[in-house]
């Protein structure tokens, strides 16, 4: 038997009127009268309220929260830690296929019986639009769960050559041990492909979901739940990240880390793990995708609308705060004011509506929350400070949800703190280079940041795409050729970068599967 072979979840439109539009404002609107939910910890199939609490806001508005949820205490980790290592032995040795079949079924449920509740929790909880979180809480993660399980059935078939009276082959045993996921607010979708990458190749997985995502990551694991993953395979323990992320990698039985969030609390949980590396059983698998500072660069050859409707769309969807989004734009003189780049720019940037995202003709939601805002607003004044010029946008109103209007800042100085630190914002800075320093402009690009995780190169010139995009080799871990730089779909584009963007074991393909395995080979003469 195979996998049956999968396609990418088509998105629904949300028309007005259609369906989809009134079932999505029906969950909505179920949500809404409901709120504030209760999020328990979830260990070994039993809700546990520790009475340590913590809310999650709604973006949009300060009037209201989403939910409140139960910090794991240590007592709680401990038992959630034991009770994975328990349930271990089971979930590996059950055939592969029914591992697989668990988590088709939970793709279906998203597709389904949850998508409306799922995107609904999306839009309100992280601040999304209707299509954003469409795109993120049903599609993607549906895609994550199908294409994961095909992944797993290619990952086994990959096996060595055997001779006469020689039978090699090589078994793809899970890690001893658990595996640590920390998921990040931005993406419902990487919860479940945090935790459901490694369950899915027979690992038991401890989830620390972020805290601004508490209640659509709650909604997923209840579908794993509901799909049938067995109490303790995977438990679900909301918490401060340095306590419950601590306490976890002190542990002897750690295994691995699945870690999508920022540089600073990667680089020093990998130092952290280093420190405890003699307490561990095996080397630690340490998995992570982290910050970016990602760029467009525009040849002089480049159709202009085109770059203009990319770069829009990539620095400011879900404002700017994708780890894929779009922040730093090389522009030529020659197209900049002559060729009206820079008018367009403007102008599609100044139609943006801002707003909350319950309100369908929004484009941008709100930013997370209060630290959120406030480092964009202050980052910006800063720029200013600096001699950064606002072409457009600039303001922000906390009054009554977290809104920061989408910014371009035009810059004289390439290495400016704009076009060198990530700021997770809908804030772009242009940097205008002269037509004759194009490659000189190349090499500063690569130099600028410590980062390279995703960029894109705009030029009707097909040799200018392959040349650039070899010089360019380091600078990303997905490059795009006159499209944006977001966006990547499971199974069409793997996706992760190098330098201090993570560790490049690209979602959304059959490598990331090789990271949660500890291959076994075996040679059986006859
Ligand atoms: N995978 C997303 C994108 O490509 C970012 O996490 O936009």
């Amino acid at each position: 038997f195979t996998v049956p072979p999968p396609t990418n979840e088509p998105t629904k439109n949300y028309a007005p009127g259609s369906p989809e539009r009134v079932a999505l404002e029906a969950a909505l609107k179920d949500i809404q009268q409901a709120l504030p939910f209760e999020v328990p910890c979830v260990v070994n199939g039993k809700e546990v309220r520790t009475g340590n609490l913590d809310k999650q806001p709604i973006p949009s508005t300060h009037a209201k929260h989403l939910c409140t949820f139960h910090n794991a205490t240590p007592e709680v980790l401990k038992s959630a830690i034991d009770g994975a290592l328990k349930a271990q032995k089971q979930w590996e040795s059950l055939p592969w296929a029914d591992r697989a079949a668990i988590f088709l079924r939970a793709a279906d449920l998203a597709a389904t019986k949850y998508r409306y509740q799922l995107v609904a929790a999306t839009m309100l909880g992280q601040g999304k639009t209707i299509w954003q979180a469409e795109i993120d809480a049903a599609c993607e993660l549906i895609d994550f769960w199908r294409f994961g399980a095909h992944f797993v059935q290619e990952l086994y078939a990959i096996q060595p050559k055997s001779s006469e009276g020689v039978w090699n082959r090589v078994e793809y045993r899970p890690l001893e041990g658990f595996v640590l996921a920390v998921s990040p607010f931005n993406f419902t979708a990487i919860g479940g492909n945090l935790v459901g990458a490694p369950a899915l190749v027979g690992n038991v997985v401890v989830w620390k979901p972020a805290p601004a995502a508490t209640y659509a990551s709650y909604i997923v694991f209840k579908i794993l739940v509901e799909a049938g993953i067995p109490p303790g395979v995977i438990q679900f323990v909301p918490g401060p990240a340095e306590e419950v992320v601590g306490q976890a990698i002190a542990h002897p039985s750690f295994a691995a880390l699945h870690f999508t969030g920022s540089t600073h609390v990667f680089r020093k949980l990998w130092k952290d793990i280093g420190n405890n590396i003699e307490k561990y059983r095996a080397y630690p698998r340490i998995v992570g995708e982290t910050g970016g500072k990602n760029w467009h660069v525009v040849h002089p050859s480049a159709d202009v609308k085109n770059a203009v409707m990319q770069t829009v769309r990539g620095a400011f969807e879900y404002q700017g705060q994708k780890c894929s989004a779009c922040s730093r734009l090389y522009v030529p003189r020659s197209l900049w004011e002559q060729g009206g780049f820079k008018q367009q720019l403007l102008d599609e940037t100044a139609k943006i509506a801002v707003g909350d995202v319950t309100k369908f003709t929004n484009f941008l939601g709100p930013v997370i929350g209060r630290p959120a805002w406030d480092r964009i607003t202050s980052t910006v004044a800063k720029a200013k400070e600096e001699g950064a010029q606002v072409l457009v946008g600039g303001g922000a109103d906390d009054s009554t949800g977290y809104f920061v209007q989408p910014t371009v800042l035009l810059t004289t100085d390439p290495q400016s703190l704009t076009m060198s630190q990530e700021i997770f914002g809908p804030v772009l800075t242009v940097y205008v280079y002269e037509d004759s320093k194009w490659e000189e402009t190349l090499d500063l690009l690569d130099s600028t940041s410590i980062y390279a995780l995703t960029g894109a190169i705009f030029a009707q010139d097909r040799n200018v795409l392959a040349q650039t995009a070899a010089r360019l080799r380091h600078a990303a871990g997905n490059v795009y050729l006159n499209d944006k730089c977001t966006g990547a779909v499971v199974g069409q584009q793997p996706f992760g970068g190098g330098r201090a963007s993570g560790t490049n074991d690209k979602s959304g393909s059959i490598g990331i599967f090789y990271r949660f395995t500890s291959a076994r080979a075996v040679k059986e003469s006859f």
